[in-house]
């Protein structure tokens, strides 16, 4: 049978926001905008809806999925919070922290959502309709970037509709993304706290409130956004680009850019991190679809969240699997 035609993005008004979430209560998929990135959401409780969500990203299902949540009272239902995880949810919540806790014995959340781990990812979004969805949805979000699995992450919501719009019930608009960049991922286990996964909320500013911060041991799928090939357009990335090669695409950054004719974008004319962090996945989308020989990217300073860009584009760059 013909398959149906793509849905199209639609204004995340009060309107659409009911829609969306009665979808979800039957089982459906609904892509929402975060401050992050666009979410592929279904509620995280079924496991029918949840399994659906790896069919359409095309997912390994030993990928665990993050739960988003309307806050600490709902986080609280789904995983043990110590007096640590309070502390860094009162701290960095809402906004693009997610936190990795030991999964309670009468957690709700699909063991398919956890990949049967004994944990639970939780996280609440900074953004006004992933809360409002959530709060009418009346229940948890399973949500995986809104993108097939190993592509670059979803920024607009026109991206999703180009990746995966025959592949869900609706699309909610709520404009570009804010940060650009996944959340900082942590596990916490007691007052010990692993960075599973670098982001814009960075491990000075975690320690800074909770103290040492360790990294996750090398090589060790512990969150599969640690997976070597992730993010990743088609076209070849080549990193600290010091020179094009005609036939390159040039992601710049900063003042000082090589002279160039060929595509090109900068991620910040002033070298502003964040402003680059933001602009990351839309410009290697952009670049990408002018199908160049390869993709070079200047060198980004490893410092703050340039960690965090310069894993994605770590990844973006290693040979495919
Ligand atoms: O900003 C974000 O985090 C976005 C928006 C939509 O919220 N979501 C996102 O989801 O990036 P996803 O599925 O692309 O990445 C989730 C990350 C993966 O690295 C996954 O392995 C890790 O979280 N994760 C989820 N549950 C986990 C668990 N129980 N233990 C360890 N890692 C987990
Ligand atoms: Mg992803």
């Amino acid at each position: 049978s013909p398959s149906p035609p793509p849905v199209l993005p639609v204004l995340a008004d009060q309107d659409a926001i009911g829609r969306a979430a009665g979808l979800l209560r039957d089982g459906g998929l609904v892509a929402f905008p975060t401050e992050t990135v666009y979410g592929l959401g279904a509620d995280a409780t079924n496991d029918a809806a949840v399994a659906r969500i790896f069919e359409a990203k095309g997912r390994p299902q030993f990928n665990p999925l993050i739960s988003h949540v309307s806050g600490v009272d709902m986080a609280e239902t789904l995983g043990d919070m110590g007096e640590t995880t309070r502390k860094l949810a009162q701290t960095f919540w809402p906004g693009p922290l997610t936190l990795v806790l030991p999964r309670r014995a009468d957690c709700p959340v699909s063991l398919l959502a956890s990949a049967g781990l004994d944990t639970v990812a939780v996280r609440m979004p900074d953004h006004a309709t992933a809360q409002a969805l959530i709060r009418r949805a009346g229940r948890p979000l399973a949500a995986p970037s809104a993108n097939p699995s190993g592509g670059v992450s979803p920024t607009t919501s026109q991206h999703v509709a180009d990746g995966l719009g025959d592949r869900l019930d609706m699309i909610l608009d709520g404009g570009p993304c804010r940060v650009g960049l996944e959340s900082t991922v942590i596990a916490v286990d007691g007052d010990k706290v692993r960075l599973l996964r670098p982001g814009t909320i960075t491990r000075a500013t975690l320690e800074a409130v909770c103290g040492p911060v360790e990294t996750a041991a090398p090589g060790a799928i512990e969150a599969p956004g640690m997976m070597a090939s992730h993010y990743a357009p088609n076209a070849r990335v080549r990193l600290n680009a010091t020179s094009v090669t005609p036939g390159e695409a040039l992601l710049a950054l900063g003042p000082d850019v090589p002279a160039y004719q060929g595509p090109m974008a900068n991620l910040s004319v002033t070298g502003d991190l964040v402003e680059a962090a933001a602009n990351l996945f839309a410009m290697l989308r952009a670049l990408d679809a002018q199908t160049p020989d390869g993709i070079a990217v200047m060198p980004v300073p490893h410092e703050g969240i340039g960690e965090a860009i310069n894993d994605r584009l770590r990844r973006a760059a290693a040979p495919r699997g």
